[in-house]
């Protein structure tokens, strides 16, 4: 018996309708942001709607649309948060997550700044540390182990399933809701797949999110209510939640569900995207991933090193509140900035050789993982479940490569980048 005993249709379904979502045109995208950043670094156009994706959630949306692409450019607009905001967010992805959503992408000022002061004990280093043996051990024992006697499998299956079950365990789900996890997985991912760029289906995406909100926050605001009764309270993020102080005050359960449930659609996807990036570009370098596995303590440059190379979201967008400029170009109040980190992650002023991957290069902050205040939050747990995932693999699965009788891997997507299979062998 192994996990793939229990893979759920459901949440299958919501990663590839999320992935179809955001993929828009094939394009050689890091070629387009290079000559972007070489003729003309900051543009007035929906640079990504020109790719076909609905960047903006509301896409009904009449704002001028900016788009961005030199690294400079970008750090000073995602680290001025207050002439560059993301409240907008909240009137686009908000009808998604019914109205009352706590999002905390989508807040500014005093509230992000109180938010942000709630969650982040639980999620610096410190605290995250002490999750280091849980998260190994259930890569090794409920993942990898299982699995050995088959000699080959699709690696986006242990991709998807791993990260999910350490999420929602360090949020506090008990193990034998799995069947629910996975079902309230594929709810957040419903979620994030909500805007469209084609107004006939926005009025079913939007049912359709409203209602996986809805079910979400219930779920949530029962597991804290259970939590309180029952006074066990443990390491996870809702026992936290609740032992919290917010303005003065304890949260009400109904305020631990909406916090709760706003984390859930950050937090799993984009781990499996970062995974299959990071697992396609090291097998496709047999020797780099014999190098890794002969010296550990390479792996966290690796990982650093893929998030740079291919960043599994290309694109952040900021509202501006005042008119201002960028690069000497005009910026009225209002306008959304699209920063093209995939760009910013590739330009030549920052980083030497930058469509080279190369673990030994001279570290320099990338911004896969966002930047100023709203950078996120959760890069620690990310980071330490791919760490985990690599540790495992590398000691359980002898010689595993990719898998000759399937096509290789290739990383894909305009807005949400990553790979939907990776068949391996191993001995
Ligand atoms: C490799 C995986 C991940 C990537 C690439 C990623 C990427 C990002 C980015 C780019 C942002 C900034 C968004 C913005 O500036 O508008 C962000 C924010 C955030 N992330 Fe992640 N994330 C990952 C994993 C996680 C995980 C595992 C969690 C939770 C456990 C998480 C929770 C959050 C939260 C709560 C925010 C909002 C922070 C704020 O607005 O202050 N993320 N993430």
């Amino acid at each position: 018996m192994s996990f793939l005993d229990n893979k759920s249709e459901i949440l299958e379904a919501a990663y590839s309708a999320l992935s179809n979502n955001y993929k828009g045109v094939d394009v050689d995208l890091y070629d387009i942001c290079k000559q972007q950043r070489q003729s003309d670094p900051v543009i007035e156009a929906d640079f990504m709607k020109s790719l076909a994706v609905a960047t903006h959630a509301d896409v009904r949306h009449t704002n001028p649309v900016f788009a961005v692409f030199k690294y400079s450019d970008i750090r000073q607009v995602l680290s001025d948060a207050d002439t560059f905001t993301s409240g907008f967010i909240r009137a686009g992805l908000g009808q998604f997550f019914g109205g009352d959503g706590l999002i905390i992408l989508a807040m500014d000022g005093q509230e992000h700044k109180e938010t942000r002061a709630l969650l982040k004990p639980i999620f610096m280093p410190a605290n995250v540390r002490g999750y280091t043996d849980l998260i190994s051990e259930i890569a090794r024992e409920e993942f990898i182990k299982p699995v050995l006697p088959l000699g080959k499998f699709d690696l986006m299956d242990f991709g998807l399933y791993f990260p999910i079950r350490v999420i929602y365990q360090l949020i506090g789900f008990p193990k034998d809701m799995l069947g629910d996890i996975y079902e309230l997985a594929a709810m957040g991912l419903a979620i994030i797949a909500g805007p469209q760029l084609d107004e006939s289906k926005l009025a079913d995406t939007i049912t359709r999110s409203v209602d996986a909100a809805d079910k979400m926050r219930a779920r949530l605001v029962e597991l804290s209510k259970r939590r309180r009764e029952e006074g066990d309270f443990g390491r996870d993020l809702i026992s936290q939640l609740i032992l919290a102080e917010h303005k003065g005050q304890r949260l009400t359960d109904h305020e631990v569900g909406t916090f709760a449930g706003s984390l859930l659609p950050a937090s799993g996807e984009t781990t499996t995207r970062t995974f299959s990036c990071l697992m396609t570009i090291l097998l496709s370098r047999p020797e780099l991933w014999e190098r890794l596995k002969a010296d550990r303590s390479l792996i966290p440059k690796a990982i650093n090193e893929a998030t740079r190379y291919e960043g599994v979201a290309t694109v952040k967008v900021r509202q501006s509140s005042k008119d201002t400029e960028i690069r000497g170009v005009k910026i009225p109040k209002g306008a959304l900035v699209q920063c093209l980190v995939a760009s910013a992650n590739r330009d030549e002023e920052v980083f030497e050789n930058p469509d080279v991957f190369d673990i030994d290069r001279k570290p320099a902050v990338n911004f896969t993982f966002g930047f100023g205040p709203h950078m996120c939050i959760g890069q620690f747990i990310a980071k330490m479940e791919l760490e985990a995932a690599l540790n495992a693999l590398m000691d359980l699965m002898p010689k595993l490569r990719l898998d000759p009788d399937y096509p290789s891997p290739e990383i894909k997507g305009a807005q949400l980048r990553g790979v939907s299979e990776i068949h391996v062998r191993w001995d």
